[in-house]
């Protein structure tokens, strides 16, 4: 996160707001004023209440409860198989911890695609139960008839464009999107059609840098970038892979700042050695009583 974006989300009203109370919390408004005002936006995803509390004091004000989650924290192998029921779930407890920003639960594959009743009714559960503040789900023109019905009842939506994980099979593989003329001009057509629809940020995963900085210049919604270069708006990343959490597969657009597998690896090897060296745990780890109740308790045994 760039200093001046961290100053702006961490000092007491949202960017471009004087007065508010000191836990109004992060809106469209303010995302679209920060694209205004060339302030980066940082987006970080968050699976629990520990994790979003944390982020969310760090001054982040954008959470995405990433279907990613099926991958680095259920261990599918991809998004698929994550449910409905699975996020919410989720989403629920990053709602708990999040008091400033501006929760994004992610549709998951099948929740969203088959009808815009569909997708309305799985939003609002989002919304309703999972007191998010918006939702994300995966495609550009083909999905704005249902993005701009989700808008018009009130549901804020993040759409994403580019690599889609949910098409993985159709895509043929986790790969960059928009290098050929085809491509690019559809990408750039979805981003407009996007925009049109009511979406209120696009991410843009693993879609050249170059492409990426173009298609920022020409919607006014904010662009989050995963794997898009920094002429994005904002970026995104996914919170195990920032942390080194989840070391079986890093892919080539994150940055490991921190590597926790290793510390918590550690850790638990250090608290096993103790535990059965008996050195663990000791007078100051456990509770006392008075002996004579003890006495008594055990007298008649
Ligand atoms: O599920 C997720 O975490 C995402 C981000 C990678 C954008 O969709």
């Amino acid at each position: 996160m760039s200093k001046k974006s961290a100053k702006s989300v961490q000092r007491e009203t949202p960017p471009g707001e004087a007065g508010s109370s000191p836990l109004r919390r992060v809106t469209i408004n303010d995302l679209r004023r920060m694209k205004e005002q060339g302030e980066k936006i940082v987006m970080l995803t968050a699976y629990d209440y520990v994790t979003a509390q944390l982020i969310d004091q760090a001054g982040v004000p954008l959470i995405l409860v990433g279907d990613s989650l099926g991958i680095v924290v259920l261990g599918y192998e991809t998004t698929l198989p994550v449910t409905l029921e699975e996020m919410l779930h989720h989403v629920k407890a990053v709602g708990r911890g999040a008091q400033r920003a501006f929760v994004v639960a992610d549709m998951p594959f099948m929740t969203y695609q088959v009808s815009a009743e569909q997708a309305l009714l799985n939003a609002g559960r989002f919304l309703q139960e999972g007191t998010a503040q918006g939702v994300k789900l995966e495609g550009g023109e083909p999905m704005a008839p249902t993005v701009a019905r989700l808008v018009e009842v009130g549901i804020p939506v993040m759409g994403h464009i580019g690599l889609t994980p949910q098409s993985v099979h159709q895509l043929g593989g986790y790969r960059v999107q928009g290098r050929t003329v085809e491509v690019a001009r559809r990408l750039l057509n979805d981003a407009r059609c996007l925009e049109q629809a009511g979406a209120f940020a696009i991410v843009l995963e693993c879609v050249p840098a170059p492409l990426a900085a173009a298609i920022t210049e020409r919607v006014n919604v904010p662009t989050i970038g995963i794997g898009a270069g920094a002429g994005c708006d904002g970026q995104v990343q996914v919170l195990h892979d920032l942390l080194g959490l989840f070391t079986g597969f890093v892919p080539r657009h994150a940055k490991q700042y921190a590597q926790l597998a290793q510390i918590i690896r550690q850790a638990v090897e250090t608290y096993r050695d103790e535990v059965q060296a008996g050195t663990f745990p000791t007078a100051e780890h456990a509770f006392g009583m008075e002996e004579a109740i003890l006495r008594e308790a055990l007298a008649e045994e």
